[in-house]
């Protein structure tokens, strides 16, 4: 009888692309890139309120489309994220989980890391998520990554003048006020208070971070 054919066993995707093997937990909540198959959540989240006004001027750009055009462009966003995750140039896109819910998210990118040690970041949250400390832990669990884990020095950050949620979030993990810009945010024009965090300033979070799936491949591609 002919031999059935040995089925090669396939890698897992984390095995390929390594930042879908990174976690993060701290308190309650559970950050990782967000996958494939987070998508679906993602868009459902998306088309949720995540601003307490809708027309203030510090309303994300994107979130002021219709819904399905958010979601839409999410989603490339997203796509674009991986195509070009590299050393020159990374962005990783974390999904905040609480209690195994979705409920936002926490990106942190850097420019040339390995030379500049330094990582920006942006994050939002539901509204009916605001208000209870997530926004400072997921921040905090990011900080901890970035500077007891990948070595990073300087941690930025900004919001447009009058973003006092984030303002607050900015103060109460160390930041100190680092001038200000306009706004590089496509289709804004405003103009935003810049931050700056270092490992000295920081002021850390009350639960432990744990960091799993930080492997060898990871930093080569982060330049870390
Ligand atoms: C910004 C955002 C992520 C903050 O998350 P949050 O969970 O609401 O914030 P927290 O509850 O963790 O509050 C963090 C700190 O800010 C302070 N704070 C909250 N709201 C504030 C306000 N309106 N004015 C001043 N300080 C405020 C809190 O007192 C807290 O400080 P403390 O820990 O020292 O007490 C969330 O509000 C959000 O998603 N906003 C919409 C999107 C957005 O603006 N993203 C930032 C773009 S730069």
């Amino acid at each position: 009888m002919p031999e059935e054919p040995v089925q090669p066993v396939q890698p897992d995707l984390a095995t390929l692309h390594p930042p879908y093997g990174l976690v993060l937990r701290a308190g309650d909540l559970t950050l990782r890139p967000l996958a494939e198959a987070d998508l679906p959540e993602y868009t459902t989240l998306i088309r949720r309120p995540i601003f307490e006004d809708p027309h203030s001027a510090h309303v994300f750009p994107w979130y002021r489309a219709e819904p399905e055009t958010r979601v839409r462009e999410s989603l490339r966003f997203q796509w674009r994220l991986r195509s070009g995750l590299g050393p020159e140039q990374w962005t990783l896109p974390f999904g905040v989980w609480a209690d195994g819910r979705l409920i936002g998210c926490q990106d942190v990118s850097a420019e040339r890391f390995a030379q500049r040690c330094t990582v920006t970041s942006g994050s939002w949250l539901t509204l009916d998520m605001h208000g209870r400390g997530y926004g400072r832990l997921m921040r905090q669990a990011m900080l901890v990554f970035a500077f007891d884990h990948l070595g990073a020095v300087r941690a930025e950050s900004s919001a447009v003048l009058g973003n006092d949620r984030s303002t607050g979030v900015s103060r109460a993990c160390g930041y100190v006020d680092n001038g200000t810009q306009l706004s590089s945010v496509p289709g804004s024009d405003e103009l935003e208070q810049r931050f700056l965090v270092t490992p000295e300033t920081f002021r850390r979070p009350d639960v432990p971070v744990e960091v799993e799936g930080l492997t060898a491949a990871l930093r080569e591609l982060l330049g870390a």
